[in-house]
């Protein structure tokens, strides 16, 4: 088995801000994209560096992304930016590449119905067409982070066998991803399939980086964050608010939230770079586009050591 060893207290964790596109890919309702590129700056204006700004997919699958390239043209850069963008095929890569994206998360399912269901075609078929995608983008100097989703378990299969991640991540190192992210599209990661499925990914493709990408739809996401630290693993996905859900996976909730994340991290004794107070702004300001109350819980309470004022609040005489 490979070892693996817990990520020290006092390390820098990044966090990929996945609620531009997880997130509003989710909405019913079309997001202006003003109101999607101010969310961006603000999120950005957190101290967030990494974030997935939309996708390039088919705007007759998912019309709220249908304007991925005013976005990007749109949205303020911070020094240290690193933007990037879901991509399934490789129309989706070179339009990607024209955007400006300094790197693309690609996106196949470890389970045949979900890629079915979400890409229309079979897992190999992906796996095929992506030898074009990564000779475009390699071409164009970007770089791509191998997204593997139903990583941790399949809304229509059930269980999806670690081995069955373990070969894809290993296509993905062979193929040149700068990374593999596990997706947990509809909240089934436990901490025990967490450390089973790097433990495998760790045994087959040796070296290469992981990403963990997990939803709270069982209330159990950070949870397998503490998991994956344990682990070793330094890179998460969070959607601010903690918006999001796959369209096509039936079940689908949102992402970890971003500000719930940053707390845990912060009160860990690790360091993410993220300015707790400023991401609740940004999380306010998204509500407020949103128009509904999110899931986030930090966003209601503020942080841990928010004073409350006495005389707001009524005494229990008896
Ligand atoms: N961007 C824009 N348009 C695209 C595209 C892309 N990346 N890929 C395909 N299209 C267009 C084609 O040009 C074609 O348009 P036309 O009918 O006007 O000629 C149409 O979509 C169908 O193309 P085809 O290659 O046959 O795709 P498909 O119908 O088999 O669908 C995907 C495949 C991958 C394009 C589609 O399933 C998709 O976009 N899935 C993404 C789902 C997603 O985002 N899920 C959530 C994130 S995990
Ligand atoms: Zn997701």
């Amino acid at each position: 088995m490979a070892s693996t060893a817990p990520v020290p207290e006092g390390s820098h964790i990044t966090i990929c801000e996945v609620g531009p596109r997880d997130g509003f890919q989710n909405e019913k309702t079309f997001i202006p994209t003003a109101k999607k590129i101010e969310i961006v700056n603000a999120l950005f204006a957190s101290g967030l560096r990494h974030m997935q700004v939309t996708s390039f997919v088919s705007p007759r699958a998912v019309p709220q992304l249908a304007d991925a390239e005013d976005v990007l043209a749109g949205i303020d850069r911070p020094e240290g930016a690193h933007v990037t963008a879901l991509v399934p095929n490789l129309r989706g890569a070179e339009r990607a590449a024209g955007a400006g994206v300094d790197a693309v998360h690609t996106v196949v399912s470890a389970s045949e119905t979900h890629n079915l269901k979400n890409v229309n075609r079979p897992v190999d078929q992906s796996l095929a067409e992506f030898e074009a995608v990564f000779y475009t983008l390699g071409k164009a100097g970007i770089a791509i982070e191998g997204g593997i989703a139903t990583a941790f378990g399949c809304p229509f299969e059930g269980i999806v066998p670690p081995e069955q991640v373990a070969r894809i991540a290993k296509r993905y190192q062979e193929l040149g991803a700068s990374s593999v992210s596990l997706g947990d599209t509809t909240g089934m990661a436990t901490p025990l399939t967490v450390k089973a499925a790097i433990r495998a990914i760790r045994e087959a493709a040796p070296g290469l980086e992981i990403h963990l990408h997990f939803h709270n739809t069982r209330g159990v996401g950070l949870a397998c964050v503490m998991t994956g630290l344990s682990e070793g693993v330094t890179h998460y996905d969070a959607s601010v608010g903690g918006l999001g859900g796959c369209p096509f996976a039936a079940g689908a909730t949102g992402n970890i939230c971003t500000e719930d994340l940053v707390y845990l991290l912060q009160e860990s004794g690790y360091e993410s770079g993220v300015d707790l107070d400023k991401i609740i702004d940004a999380a306010a300001l998204t509500q407020e586009v949103i128009g509904r109350p999110l899931p986030g819980q930090v966003l209601k309470a503020g942080p841990r050591l928010k004073r409350h004022d006495p005389n707001l609040t009524v005494t229990a005489a008896g």
